[in-house]
């Protein structure tokens, strides 16, 4: 174990003074007597990348978490120095570094306040037997200064206090607190004064953060391997960091709409006749569902790209029958490659040698679930290439429209570390490494080769993947969900922090296993769970066989009925969460805003766990007790309304909010447009003939979006979609909407139905565009009215 403690002071090493600087455009070079370089490049006013060298020369620079398309450029850039630093100066920060020690200091160019400054800085220690260095950064943790990000972590949504490591691990029936999991994302921001920052340290070896929970006053990070390599995002507001680095790693294509419906699955559906009474009960019981999941046992002994004789006789004609009742099949493949000379993928990895190596040699062996594996490896282009055309037959003939990657941390069985032997080799896209370098990036390499099989083979249509392991990045290929969680209360809390977390982390297509993967809940609990869950970007129930059923008529008449109205609100709620997603892919923002993220400036909110914005302006927060008839919550500042009641509340305050079992506390956003579809049994069953908009008063002004398109395919990339903002303005006897419209796409409705709830004046009159219209033209009924959607200016008077 590598620990960072000052009793190892005697093994870390320090730069010395700087002796040269050299400035190449927005790159600039300090070099030490010692031979450490410090590279700075300035990516943007706001984005500095600070990479060090111990041996006078950088590595090639290749990273598989940049996006390529990431913005870049700057206003201002100034460098000056003194006697004891250099200054550099961009519209946003100031950073200084030290001429004695190469220590940096970043500054808010504006009001001049300390954001960040090294402690100790940046130091490293040889490791003999690693070879290489442990580099090793160390900050000084401002006054109440709180930590958030870092993926998938288990644990209190603020960091401080806490140790994490990252090594993606397969980690069945993980616990509260259980460290490292499933994926590998080295991203945090730091908040305090008000101010908010990121730091996203870009090392895919086995990497360490310390927040304050070794020393009070330090916060350090730390890698068994590579350089020290970090990118510095300022805010200050967080939204703006996680939006940077999400712009930084990237954002997914808009999925199709119907993977934004409620997802089944198992371990596992079969036979075919299984599945069939599953997909049938779902429309039997009028369950809204869109996807229905095949787990390992579909293939002929765990074969990937094999199919069951036995138990899916004709998978082509089941996957149509399923696809003509409105279920879109999803099937498990995972990395592990049976190694059998009968068996065709085998053998052509084999021949094109594939698969990956030992340092002596031999392929690296692993056990899975088919027994003895061979391993792809997908660091190398044309392997990558080879998987995604393994797709061919799967997606293109068969029918499939989703893959779900599994155990690709990598998982192996019955070996110490669960996973591949550190000296096992790795291409890593021609810098060719041991595994030490490469294991936090084997899944998410295994999901874009996966991505781009299915894009290619569903083209036009849009590719869903699911994953298990990631790096920072793979939200651009994939979805993902948080493993093998349990049926336990304590879990449907976690899972609420993981996909807040997630969504902190550049990652917001996340959801848990909803119900719990391991043992079975009871009816309340998988209530509740499904009501956390419809919250999710992704939502899926998922068991393991063992257990026993996790179908919602598995449980009792009561839990059946909230497990539909919750289902169906999902479903009413899609054109809001799809316009959601068209803001995190297009803008980096974040589906689920934890409330610290939602008002930084309030205190209150930066301890806060439980509740969350459900994309803009719907505030949610779960029931995690048995028994409640509701719960204290926080409610953000502002003015909200109850989802049910429609009663408003001022918040900036905890209060009691009630919500029996068929109930959960939801508050819209005053000043809200929220537009609603009618239920669906799956996306598509309907043509939409008209749009619900549910607005929601307010004294004053408030902003919403409404963004459509064909929900499937690639039209929209042409201009073929529509984007509404509504400005919405409301006064004491009057409200106006107005609305700016962009895009081509032409919706299939073409009125609105406007439900005003909150007004306080009796409406009186009506204009559309400027005219004044009979309240019956507009069917004006219990504060309703029927509009037709081509308005650009509603005003209602009281
Ligand atoms: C792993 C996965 C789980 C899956 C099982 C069998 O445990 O995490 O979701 O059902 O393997 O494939």
């Amino acid at each position: 174990m590598i620990l960072n403690t000052e009793l190892e002071y005697k093994g870390n090493l320090f730069p010395s003074n700087i002796t040269s600087y050299k400035k190449d455009v927005d790159v600039l070079h300090f070099s030490t007597s010692n031979n450490v370089i410090l590279k700075l490049t300035v990516l943007r006013d706001s984005m500095l990348r600070f990479t060090y060298t111990t041996v006078g020369k950088f590595e090639r620079d290749f990273s598989y978490a940049i996006n390529e398309d990431a913005s870049r450029g700057y206003n201002h850039l100034e460098i000056n120095d003194d006697d004891e630093k250099y200054v550099v100066t961009t519209s946003k920060l100031i950073c200084h570094i030290h001429k004695s020690d190469l220590r940096v200091s970043l500054y808010d160019a504006v009001d001049k306040t300390i954001i960040c400054e090294d402690e100790l800085g940046f130091h490293w220690e040889e490791s003999y037997e690693l070879g290489g260095d442990i580099v090793k950064m160390s900050k000084a943790a401002q006054n109440g200064e709180s930590y958030y990000g870092l993926g998938d972590k288990p644990q209190h949504l603020n960091l401080k206090g806490r140790r994490f490591e990252n090594w993606a691990t397969d980690s069945y029936a993980f616990g509260k607190d259980t460290d490292p999991i499933y994926k590998a994302i080295p991203f945090y921001t730091g908040l305090h004064n008000g101010k908010s920052y990121g730091i996203f340290f870009d090392n895919t070896f086995r990497t360490y953060f310390d927040f304050c929970s070794e020393r009070r006053n330090v916060t350090s990070f730390w890698a068994q391997g590579g350089e020290m390599n970090y990118y510095f995002i300022y805010g200050p507001k967080m939204q703006d960091v996680v939006t940077s680095y999400t712009d930084l790693t990237g954002t997914p294509e808009l999925p199709p709409l119907w993977a934004l419906g409620y997802h089944q699955c198992k371990w596992s559906y079969y036979p075919e006749s299984n599945v069939k009474e599953i997909t049938s009960k779902f429309r039997e019981l009028q369950i809204p569902c869109d996807a229905i999941y095949l787990d390992i046992d579909y293939m002929e002994g765990f074969r990937c790209f094999t199919w069951s004789d036995e138990y899916f006789p004709n998978p082509k004609r089941m996957v149509k029958e399923l696809a003509d009742d409105g279920f879109k099949t999803v099937v498990i493949i995972d990395p592990g490659i049976k190694i059998d000379n009968e068996y065709s993928v085998f053998r052509e990895g084999l021949e094109k040698d594939y698969f990956c190596k030992r340092a002596d040699g031999p392929y690296m062996k692993g056990k899975v679930w088919p027994g003895e594996c061979y391993f792809p490896d997908f660091t190398r282009p044309e392997v990558r290439e080879w998987w995604a055309g393994l797709f061919k037959e799967l997606v293109e003939e068969i029918g499939v429209k989703g893959v779900w990657n599994d155990m690709n941390e990598p998982a192996v069985m019955d070996v110490p570390g669960k996973t591949f032997p550190p000296d096992v080799r790795h291409d890593y896209d021609g810098n060719p490494c041991s595994h030490n370098k490469a294991h936090n990036i084997y899944g998410m390499q295994m999901a874009r080769a996966t991505y781009h099989g299915l894009k290619r083979y569903n083209y036009p249509k849009r590719p869903f993947v699911i994953t298990r392991s990631a790096y920072s990045g793979t939200q651009r290929y994939t979805s993902t969900w948080m493993g093998d969680n349990v049926a336990s209360w304590e879990h449907l809390q976690i899972a609420n922090i993981q996909a807040q977390r997630l969504a902190l982390s550049g990652f917001s297509f996340a959801g848990s296993d909803i119900g719990g993967f391991a043992e079975q809940p009871n009816g309340e609990l998988y209530a509740r769970w499904i009501q956390l869950g419809v919250f999710h970007p992704f939502c899926r129930t998922h068991s393991s066989g063992d257990h026993g059923d996790q179908e919602p008529w598995a449980f009792d008449e009561e839990i059946i009925d909230v497990v539909r109205k919750f289902i169906e609100i999902r479903y009413q709620l899609l054109p809001y969460l799809y316009t959601s997603f068209y803001q995190y892919s297009e803008d980096n923002v974040p589906m689920l805003k934890s409330l610290v993220l939602f008002d930084q400036d309030d205190a209150q909110t930066h301890y806060r766990t439980d509740e969350f914005i459900f994309g803009n302006q719907i505030l949610v927060c779960p029931i995690n007790e048995p028994n409640a008839k509701g719960r204290r919550m926080y409610i953000p500042r502002g003015e909200w309304y109850n989802f049910w009641s429609k009663n408003m509340v001022v918040g900036g305050k905890e209060m009691w909010v009630d919500a029996d079992l068929d109930s959960m506390p939801i508050f819209v956003k005053a000043g809200a447009v929220v537009p609603r579809y009618p239920i669906q049994q799956y996306v598509g069953e309907k043509v939409i003939d008209q749009l619900n908009l549910d607005v929601y008063y307010k004294a004053g002004k408030e902003d919403s979006e409404l963004y459509e398109d064909a929900d499937d395919g690639y039209d929209y990339t042409k201009g073929r979609y529509s984007l509404k903002k509504f400005n919405l303005a409301g006064t004491e006897d009057k409200l106006i909407i107005r609305i700016h419209k962009r895009g081509q796409y032409i919706t299939t409705y073409d009125t609105f139905k406007i439900n005003l709830y909150g007004l306080p004046f009796e409406v009186k009159s009506i204009k559309v565009d400027n005219e004044y219209v009979d309240l019956k033209d507009v069917q004006f009924e219990n504060n309703t009215l029927v509009v037709t959607k081509e308005f650009t200016n509603l005003q209602i008077k009281g």
